[in-house]
Order: C-alpha cells, then structure tokens, then sequence
C-alpha cells in the first residue's frame, strides 16, 4: 500500500509479526521435506544442516529481513522496487523479479499439496481407510485419491478435487484480507496450535513401546547418529543446504515482503532469530521426532531409508497411516498429525501471492480490490493444469526450478548486492535500526565474505547439476516443458511490468521520496 511512501497496512503485535514470519517458515517442508530429504544420510545430515543454518540460515534472514523493511520505508512491498533502493543501477530491479515469480510459482502447487492433508485429516476421522494395514493398500490409495490410477487424459480424483477447492478458497479468502486482518490472524492462532499439536505427536512417538525390539532409541539414533564417512558424499551438504533454503523461505522474496511492513523504529534483529528459532524448533525437535523416528520403530531402519527414498510423501500420506492404524486411540493421533500438516501448510502458503499483490498494487498502482479478484481467476486457471496433469509430472518439474534451483540464484544476487553492492557497513547499520539485540561482531565478516562466496559456491555446483541432469539430456515430455514454459513466460510478463512502472510511474522512484535516513 503506497501511500506517501509508506505502508499502511501494518502488523498488529510483535507477537503477531513472529508468529506469521514462523507461520511462513514452517510448512510442509518441515514435516515432510525434511524426514524426507534426511533419511538416506541418517545423522551425518545434520552436520551440514547445522553449518548451513548458522553460515547461510540466520546471515540470511537478517539480510532479508533488513532488504524488506529497508524498502518498504520507501513503499517498496516486493523486492523489484527493494532492490532499486539498495542499487540505483538500471538492472536493479529486474534482478528483483524472482522475488515476486517463486513464490508465486510455488503457490501454484503449494496449495495443492495442502489440500491432501486436509483431505487425509477427514479420511482419517471417518475412518475411511482404517483396514487397509500395509503400505502398499496405502499407497493405491493415495494413488486413488489424486486420480493417479489408471488416469484417462486427467488425473482427475472427485474427494481430492473437492477438498482441492476448499483449501483454495481457505487461502483466497485470507489472502484478500490483507496482512494484519488476514495472515496475522490466522497465524496468531493457527501456529500454537500447531506447536502444541506437534508437541502431542513428538511425546506420543517418544513413549512409544518397542517393536519388534526396536525402541525409542534406535529411531532417534535415525536422526541424531552420525556416521561421519556419509560426509564424503557430496550429495549430502546439496541436501542439507538447499534444505536450510526451503524451510527457512530464503531466496524467495517472502520474507522481504513480510519485513516491508515493519517501520525502522521496530527490531529486527531479535525477531528475525525468533523466528528462525522456531522454524529450527519445529523441524528438528518436533518433526524430526515424528515421522522419521515411528517408521524406524515400526519398519526398521533399513525400510524407513527404502520409503524415504519413494519420496517425501511416503513417510506421510502412506507409512505413517499404517502406523496409525496399529496403535491405541491411532485414529485420534491421524487425524492432529493431518491436521497439523494442514496449519503448517496453510501459514505458509496463504502468503505466497502477496508479493505478486504488492508489486502489481505499489509500482503498478492498480486497486487491491481489482488484482485479488483478478489475480483469483488467474491462480485458479493455472492451477488446473497441475492437479489435472498430476501424473506428468508438471508439479515436480515446477517444484525442481521454482523450490530447488533459482531460489538459490536469488539469494546470490542478495547477498552479493546487499553486502558489496549496498555495502556492509551500510547494511549493518541498516539492520540495528531500532534493534532489540546487537548481532554479534562476528557475523559482520561472516555476512560479508562467508554467506556470499557459500552462496556461489553452491550456486556453481547446483548450476553443474542442472546443467548435467536438466538441460544435457533434452526431456521430450512436453509436460515438462509447459513447467519450464510457465515459469520462463511468466518471468517476461512481470519484466514488461517492471519495465511499465519505471517508465510510466518515474515519481515513484526516484531520490525525493522520503526514505529512512541512513
Ligand atoms: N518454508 C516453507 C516450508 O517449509 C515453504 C515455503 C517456501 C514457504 C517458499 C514460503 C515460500 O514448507
């Protein structure tokens, strides 16, 4: 909301703010992404996992943090306008256009990946599946519900469709309320209950009898034990790494847009480490006590590593159902696990199109009321290819570019412009305006030199990896290639738009405007 410059719409509480910046963190790749993507490395995971938190994670935050509130003291919701302000260089701007292309992008199937765990959160309260005992009845079942049996030309599911517009709506409806009435409501209330939901679960698992003589024990050490040999693989710091990104949001420009609604005066510092805290507390300590641990207990270590490498959704849409199933009051547990799915989604994506919204708001000066419906009917066009086109892969082709890759090509551009470009000095000065906590000295060479070069060096080895497993080997699947299409073209339509807004609304940016004094 550009009004003289500044945003109107505001967070309420401090409580709020953090609650809605966690909301946005912890998601589904808290719960399922991570037991997933750390089940072939066991313990040695972790190691990565943890440098990567402390030298990528929490620099970035703050710099993201800093970016978002920087430029929303110019009016700047979206990190196109952001990035002009840190660098009054032509490209600036465009370099900002990720910002507002992936989360988009990522909503477009985000959301329908919430809609099963709303769908299984009743599956389980009616019981429906109870009965079907082994993972592989779960797994055609899971397959039934998503129209993944025997497709005609569309993977159509009538239950998954169904709970698939609902979900929708849900998120619409927030996201046309705004910031303070929609997202910090829903969040305010909506991530405790998920910390206590989650709390449930961790307890129940970690007082689970043995099986088979396996115990509590031997599923923690699924998590914890670190056999240091794995370390030598290189596969698992790319993991490890691109998981700090996905679960902490960086590289995607949603954290910016959040920060843009603080004033200079309001901390940082301390609320971007609480929020990051509890992303940290809910993905190692809640979800990695969950899901990994009961199927270690259940099916023994080397079956878990066997479901892991089925998926993300194999531990669960189709392992933890089982397990479910075979213990005492297993329906009333289902059903918070689903449930607590279906929070961690929702917080997450209900954002994930406000960039978009402020971009098209704030430097096109189109009318709020206007974008959300429209942008409504545009969202829910385009995601009727990827439910109805389910089998082909279109969701995982988005997922790879929009979640895996240019999230990281992004966070280079940030760090590289927000430390050399900007300046580190600037920015750090930046960043402890009106802070409740001075970041350790330290971090200052660490954001500076550690965080960038980390950066590239991982954006040079993904880039190798994209090279040889994307682009080497030409897909003929033209699925794939409507994904790639989708992000591509979308990418030039918002660069008209930037290129639109400069020229037309040049007031908007220039030097007059009223900005935080440095
Ligand atoms: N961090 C979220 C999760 O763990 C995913 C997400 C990605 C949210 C990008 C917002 C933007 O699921």
């Amino acid at each position: 909301m550009a009004k003289n410059g500044m945003q109107v719409d505001r967070w309420a509480t401090r409580f709020g703010l953090v609650m809605a910046m966690a909301g946005n963190a912890v998601g589904l790749g808290n719960f399922l992404r991570f037991p997933g993507t750390a089940a072939p490395y066991g313990g040695a995971f972790m190691v990565p996992y943890f440098i990567a938190l402390l030298f990528l994670g929490i620099p970035l935050m703050w710099i993201e943090w800093t970016i978002g509130r920087h430029g929303g003291g110019y009016g700047h919701g979206s990190t196109p306008g952001m990035f002009h302000r840190l660098w009054k260089h032509p490209v600036s701007k465009y370099l900002g256009v990720f910002g507002v292309l992936l989360p988009a992008m990522i909503g477009l199937y985000y959301v329908y990946i919430e809609s099963w765990a709303l769908g299984y959160a009743w599956k389980t309260i009616s019981g429906e599946y109870w009965g079907h005992e082994s993972r592989d009845q779960m797994k055609e079942i899971f397959s039934q519900y998503r129209g993944l049996e025997n497709p005609g030309l569309f993977s159509f599911g009538l239950e998954s469709y169904l709970f698939f517009l609902i979900t929708f709506g849900i998120n619409m409806f927030v996201f046309a309320r705004g910031i303070q009435r929609g997202i910090e409501m829903v969040c305010k209330y909506a991530m405790p209950a998920l910390l206590i939901l989650g709390a449930i679960l961790a307890v129940r698992v970690l007082t689970l009898p043995p099986v088979e003589g396996r115990t509590v024990s031997d599923g923690l050490a699924a998590v914890w034990v670190i056999d240091w040999s794995v370390l030598k693989n290189s596969d698992v710091w790319l993991a490890a790494t691109g998981q700090i990104f996905f679960t902490l949001s960086l590289g995607f420009g949603m954290i910016h847009t959040y920060a843009s609604y603080l004033s200079r005066s309001e901390d940082l510092t301390l609320n971007g480490l609480a929020a990051t805290s509890t992303n940290e507390l809910v993905e190692v300590v809640i979800g990695g006590t969950i899901a990994l641990p009961a199927a270690v207990i259940f099916f023994g270590p080397s079956i878990t590593k066997e479901i892991a490498a089925g998926g993300s959704f194999e531990i669960g849409f189709y392992s933890l159902p089982v397990i479910f199933q075979k213990l005492p009051f297993g329906q009333f547990f289902g059903t918070i696990w689903f449930v607590a799915l279906f929070l961690a989604g929702l917080t997450s994506s209900v954002a994930m199109f406000t960039p978009l919204l402020l971009f098209l708001q704030d430097e096109l000066g189109i009318e709020r009321r206007r974008i959300v419906i429209t942008l409504g009917v545009i969202i829910f066009i385009l995601m009727q290819p990827i439910v109805l086109f389910m089998h082909k892969g279109i969701i995982w082709e988005l997922d790879y570019w929009a979640g895996t890759f240019f999230l990281v090509l992004f966070a280079a551009i940030e760090a590289v412009v927000f430390a050399w470009i900007f300046g580190m000095d600037k920015g750090w000065k930046e960043m402890h305006a009106g802070a409740d906590f001075q970041v350790p000295r330290i971090f200052y060479p660490i954001m500076k030199f550690v965080t960038p070069t980390y950066i590239i060096a991982l954006l040079v080895w993904s880039s190798i990896e994209v090279w040889n497993t994307k682009i080497a080997t030409v897909d003929q699947n033209p699925y794939l290639w409507f994904a790639r299409g989708l992000i591509v073209v979308s990418g030039l339509v918002l660069c008209l738009g930037i290129w639109h807004a400069w020229r037309t609304r040049p007031h908007l940016f220039d030097e007059v405007e009223k900005g935080p004094e440095l």
